[in-house]
């Protein structure tokens, strides 16, 4: 007997509560046979005109009520908390737990038999993947699609990659300000979100390669006719899903945070995607750390010259086969769960045993490929008892072993304000170190990693030198840069230690990452350390401040690990 829908518990009565169920909704001019009992499937949108790259998921829903319609079930559109990268202060990501509980509690409040995640922009995919987890009703994600790409004087240019690229040519002097502005709107001239292999391209493959999207959920351009068609198909399948009871705690295996991680080499994906991935397996309960990012992922070399590691972009990504190619390669060397079930109810490997490369300049082959290592380094050491991580393909090879002279910078104002006076007493040689900008400290763990490097030292021809914080990086920059280090400054971990002259040594073949100094110097500095920031005393901060995890636990809130599913909740009429 088929397992009676949840939405039944609303619309199927035929008392005064079922009266005030389906009353309200018809008031939008729902004919009565759309009670009858079919699935109720919600669309989760995070359209805003405050998320530019989320700014085109009406009309995405639209197709993907088309699907629903046409497979018998009933679709009801609701908006979520967006996140936009752009605009957002203090920084996004202080949302994205916040936003996960707006996505968990709408989900479970209404009367909902299964979910399509309509994401784009960074934090909206893992924000609403984290929240339907917890709830546990059949979900798939859409997301909206890549922009098409930049084009400046003739050549591509990369969302992000460029902004930090012409920045350090303006310093440098070798672009005017008229020039800088012109190429924005040449850099954004389509619906869509970041074309680079940045962090909201790397979560909508993540999403593919975890299962959770169709194939070829991730590279279709927003304005590509086909995005539409993805969504309209996915409209279909949600309501399958229904019916084959299909929900994300039978896709969210160990075998596809493994296939996700494993993608994320071959990509070059950006190194978000591990605080999002651990995040994400928190709430089904899947046993994922950070060093299975290392032990996992660490053979698997880069296929994809896409930027910030390369010299394409999405646009190119779809033309050349897409995220599918990848995942085939990665099949075909022993480096995927070929029988991981993926949303249309097919493995991993039916999804893609057929697909072939068109371009091998953008998709290069596990025989010769981009670059030999995609994965992420995960460094240990009396700097980062918890762990740091690197990203060696977007990193400068000759800086990978190295010791130098640490230029520290107790916070991000600090730093804006010392980096380009000509008295700062550095060179290329040392390794500057920003504090207090992990979960807590900043609070929100802003993208401030790959801090800029002084005026002077660009004017030199310097393009990159180590930086180590406890703070995140843009998916679409680049650098030999060490982030997320674990515990963070705010919270007492050894990065609140450093002073400037320290000696640090960085060695990514040992994977450590060492503060030279002894462990009486250190013991000493920790008995005089102090905080320095204040916690805030109200809201949704103070509730952050207390209770958000450290990055490599994901950066999720404590309380909301786990999932509760989606019981019906009780009556109040
Ligand atoms: Fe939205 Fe990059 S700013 S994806």
């Amino acid at each position: 007997m088929a397992k009676k829908l949840r939405s039944t518990e609303w619309f199927g009565r035929q008392d005064k509560d079922g009266f005030a169920y389906r009353s309200w909704m018809k008031n939008q001019g729902l004919p009565h046979h759309l009670f009858d009992g079919r699935p109720v499937i919600g669309i989760c949108n995070t359209w805003s005109e405050l998320t530019p790259c989320n700014a085109h998921l009406r009309g995405i829903a639209e197709k993907v009520k088309r699907g629903v319609y046409e497979m018998g079930g009933f679709p009801v559109e609701f908006p979520v908390t967006s996140l936009g990268e752009t605009l957002m202060r203090p920084t996004a990501m202080l949302f994205r737990n916040l936003a996960s509980m707006d996505v968990e509690e709408s989900i479970r409040a209404n009367p909902l038999d299964a979910v399509v995640l309509l994401v784009g922009c960074d934090k909206t995919t893992p924000s609403l993947l984290m929240g339907a987890a917890s709830c546990d009703l059949p979900t798939l994600v859409v997301s909206g699609g890549p922009m098409l790409n930049g084009r400046f004087r003739g050549e591509r240019i990369g969302s992000g990659t460029h902004v930090w690229k012409f920045d350090a040519m303006v310093k440098a002097g070798e672009l005017t300000k008229e020039e800088f502005m012109e190429s924005e709107s040449c850099m954004s001239r389509s619906v869509g979100h970041c074309m680079t292999m940045g962090t909201a391209s790397t979560m909508a493959c993540m999403v593919e390669a975890l299962g959770m999207g169709l194939p070829g959920n991730a590279a279709i351009p927003a304005a590509d006719s086909r995005r539409q068609v993805l969504a309209h198909m996915a409209g279909r399948r949600i309501v399958e899903m229904v019916a084959e009871d299909l929900k994300p705690s039978d896709i969210l295996t160990k075998a596809a945070f493994e296939n996700a991680i494993r993608a994320n080499g071959a990509i070059g994906g950006s190194t978000n995607a591990v605080i999002h991935l651990l995040a994400i397996a928190g709430r089904v309960g899947v046993e994922h750390s950070l060093d299975d990012w290392d032990s996992i992922g660490r053979d698997v070399p880069c296929l994809v010259n896409l930027m910030p590691s390369g010299e394409y972009l999405m646009e190119d990504f779809y033309y050349a086969g897409g995220l599918p190619v990848v995942l085939k390669q990665l099949a075909e060397s022993g480096l995927l769960h070929k029988d991981a079930i993926t949303v249309n109810g097919k493995t991993q490997w039916d999804n893609v045993a057929n697909v072939e490369v068109y371009e091998e300049d953008v998709v290069f082959s596990m025989d010769k490929p981009f670059k030999e290592q995609g994965g992420l380094v995960v460094l240990r050491g009396n700097l980062a008892p918890d762990g740091a991580i690197l990203k060696p393909s977007a990193a400068s090879p000759e800086l990978l072993s190295h010791t130098g002279r640490a230029v520290v910078f107790e916070d991000i104002e600090d730093y804006k304000a010392r980096v380009d006076q000509p008295d700062l007493d550095i060179d290329a040689s040392c390794i500057m170190v920003l504090k207090n900008c992990g979960p807590r400290g900043y609070p929100g763990m802003a993208e401030v990693g790959n801090m800029a490097l002084p005026a002077k030292l660009l004017k030199q021809g310097v393009t990159d030198m180590i930086r180590i914080s406890d703070a995140r990086m843009s998916g679409t920059a680049y650098g030999t840069v060490v982030l997320h280090a674990a515990p963070e400054a705010a919270v007492g971990g050894p990065l609140a230690l450093v002073q400037s002259g320290d000696e640090i040594t960085l060695d990514v073949e040992q994977r450590s990452i060492s503060l030279n100094v002894s462990d009486e110097e250190l013991a000493k500095r920790r008995e005089a350390w102090k905080p320095v920031h204040p916690q805030h005393d109200r809201g949704y901060v103070q509730l952050y401040q207390k209770t958000v995890m450290q990055a490599n636990e994901g950066a999720d809130l404590d309380f909301l690990r786990g999932g509760s599913g989606a019981p019906i909740p009780r009556d109040s009429h």
